[in-house]
């Protein structure tokens, strides 16, 4: 897959994904995770400040992503910053959906072969969106097929990190632009204040090292897509972790701590 810095994040997410899995009491339940992972990709994973890397949320916003969009009953899906994930090839998905991978040129390239060669087959169409979402990205998506008038899930794991505050407004404005009413989104974004959490220094620092910085935060994601039109429900990890929130499943003693301001989002354009 492709070459950018950013790509070895998604490596990443793949390995820490294939662990979760491995749980006798998964909260997720990705058997394509361990398709990506490498040695290379463990260790890194294993050596990037191993107790600061924000892995539990992972899990986390996977599986929300995989209950919105199963109980979505849309025909459309749009994975923004798609990387290593394979929701089209793991969840039991209505063959008639159409699932739009967007991520960088070149990102994607060889997942599906990968995929197909441990035997795992596309369960409806994916169709692959080379774009950078710092840009004017919806044109690519609707020339792709992408249709305006219908509903779509949208969902965003893991990519608000590297984009700043006004690259990720823009892309909510975009996904609002496009997004008929009946849609569904999901995403992570750190709170400000997990960027200033001097806990998270260290790691925060090495990954400016590795040319993939933490940029992104927003302080208060339901007021802003609420002035999109979404009715959206956020809540913090460290809320999730203290069982003050009613939309996830509880989560289990692994995946709370260390809590973190980390933000987790579920959106419906009514
Ligand atoms: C942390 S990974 C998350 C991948 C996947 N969603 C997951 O959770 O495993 C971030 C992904 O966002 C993509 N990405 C980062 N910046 C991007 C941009 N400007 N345009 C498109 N994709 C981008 C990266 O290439 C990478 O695949």
């Amino acid at each position: 897959m492709g070459s950018e810095p950013v790509k070895l994040t998604s490596d990443w997410m793949a390995v820490l994904r294939a662990r979760e899995h491995a749980q006798p009491d998964a909260y997720l339940n990705d058997p394509c995770a361990a398709v990506f992972v490498t040695p290379a990709s463990e260790a890194g994973v294993d050596t990037v400040r191993a107790d600061a890397l924000p892995s539990a949320v992972v899990p986390l916003r996977g599986r929300l992503g995989d209950l919105t969009l199963l109980s979505s009953g849309v025909r459309q899906a749009v994975c923004l910053g798609s990387g290593t994930d394979a929701r089209a090839y793991r969840l039991p998905v209505e063959p008639s959906l159409v699932y739009y991978e967007v991520d960088l040129p070149g990102q994607l390239d060889g997942k599906a072969e990968l995929l197909a060669a441990a035997g795992f087959g596309a369960r409806c169409e994916v169709r692959v969106v080379e774009a950078d979402l710092r840009l004017d990205w919806g044109p690519a998506l609707v020339e792709a097929g992408f249709s305006v008038t219908e509903p779509a899930c949208w969902i965003a794991d893991g990519l608000f990190y590297y984009l700043t505050p006004a690259q990720t407004h823009a892309v909510l404005d975009s996904v609002s632009a496009l997004a008929a009413p009946g849609s569904w989104l999901t995403f992570d974004v750190p709170h400000e204040l997990f960027l200033q959490d001097p806990v998270m220094q260290p790691f925060l620092r090495e990954m400016a090292l590795r040319g993939v910085p933490f940029v992104g935060a927003l302080r208060d994601p339901a007021t802003l897509l609420a002035r999109h039109g979404w009715s959206a429900s956020a809540a913090l990890h460290r809320e999730i972790a203290a069982g003050a929130c009613r939309w996830l499943p509880p989560l289990p003693q692994r995946l709370r701590t260390p809590a973190m301001d980390l933000w987790l989002v579920r959106a419906r354009h009514p």
